[in-house]
């Protein structure tokens, strides 16, 4: 018997080598997207290394019709819900829409959920629920939630409430968040990977995009921070590991008798800096990648990494891969769109 697993925003970065890993562990996902933030050559590539076309609803999660009528068709064993807005300073300017969609389409499928006695769910929430760390610059689970800096955060922190609010609500239900730190890299084939909209905010795709010579330089966002370099530290992680926390985390889920609530890390444990990933792709690659030093970028956080320890514990996950790896499948996947 298949066993369903809804993935909400399926064709997007992450979505997209979650729908691979899950059925590579058994799973059979049906993928929820409208393509509003996606692009068809994912599409493609999932083609390809699937050898079929996934299962795909191009829906909109906020049309609540739609989004039934997918409940109706499908028993699922669970869902994970990725369909969300991510661009920080877009949210900025965009408030009403990132509240819109991202809360909304939250709102939407808790209650399907309910109605529908689907008993387990993953949400992408992200570490920036913990703002600026204060003091320990590795965070824990444990670790105080800090009021976001923007819209987006607000978003994720706002959904992290919700589901609280539900969980109290709908005890029966197994419910996880799970904290990313940076997602970076692409799958090993190349054939899916990260597709920024137009300029990219996100570090790596802007180092990649630089590389193939769409941008003359990368702007180093400040150089006079209190780290080890003077730039700012993040906790990089290979979106192949955090592909196999979301199948961990539904494994871990489903074999749950009671309802539960769990918040889980995905970082690698470590923290790099902007220059240290500028250093890393240059050994990896064998390029120079042309940089400058600019001003800092409003709001950054100057640096955090994760306490991964619950995510091993309680998941039996860690990551496998380290940044040079994510570094090497990244130009790999920009060099194949250069390509196309
Ligand atoms: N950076 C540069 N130059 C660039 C782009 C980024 O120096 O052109 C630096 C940033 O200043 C930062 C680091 O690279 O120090 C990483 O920046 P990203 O924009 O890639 O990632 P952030 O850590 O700022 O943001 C990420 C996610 C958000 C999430 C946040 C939580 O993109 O969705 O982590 O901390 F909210």
């Amino acid at each position: 018997m298949n066993k369903y697993v809804l993935v909400t925003g399926g064709a997007g970065y992450i979505g997209s080598h979650t729908v691979v890993a899950l059925l590579q562990q058994g799973y059979t996902p049906v993928i929820a997207d409208d393509f509003r933030n996606a692009n068809k050559i994912v599409l493609a590539g999932l083609r390809s290394i699937l050898g079929h076309d996934p299962l795909l609803y191009p829906i909109d999660i906020c049309d609540k019709q739609a989004l039934t009528a997918l409940f109706d068709k499908y028993t699922f064993e669970g869902v994970i819900h990725f369909a969300a807005y991510k661009a920080v300073g877009e949210s900025v300017d965009k408030p009403l829409e990132y509240y819109q969609n991202n809360l909304v389409g939250l709102i939407n499928v808790l209650s399907l959920l309910q109605s529908h006695q689907v008993k387990n769910f993953v949400f992408s929430s992200s570490c920036t629920v913990y703002g600026e760390p204060k003091g320990e610059k590795e965070v824990s689970e444990t670790t105080p939630k800090q009021l976001p800096e923007s819209p987006y955060g607000y978003t994720k922190w706002m959904g992290e409430q919700i589901i609280a609010d539900f969980h109290r609500s709908a005890p029966e239900i197994k419910l996880m968040n799970l904290r990313y730190f940076n997602p970076v890299g692409a799958h090993p084939s190349a054939l899916i990977g990260e597709f920024p909209i137009g300029k990219p905010n996100n570090l790596l795709p802007f180092v990649t995009q630089t590389a193939i010579g769409k941008y003359p330089h990368l702007t180093i966002f400040g150089n006079d921070y209190p780290t080890r370099d003077g730039s700012c530290i993040r906790d990089y992680i290979h979106v192949q590991d955090l592909a196999e926390a979301h199948v961990a985390a539904l494994d871990f889920l489903s074999k749950q008798q009671e309802g539960l609530l769990e918040a889980v890390n995905i970082g690698t444990g470590t923290g790099t800096s902007v220059l240290e990933i500028v250093a890393a792709f240059e050994r990896v690659t064998g390029l120079t990648l042309p940089h400058v030093i600019g001003p800092r970028r409003q709001g950054d956080v100057i640096e955090i990494y994760a306490n991964a320890t619950k995510g091993e514990q309680l998941l039996g996950w860690k990551a496998r891969l380290g940044i040079e790896d994510a570094l090497r499948d990244a130009w790999a996947w920009e060099q194949h769109l250069a390509a196309l």
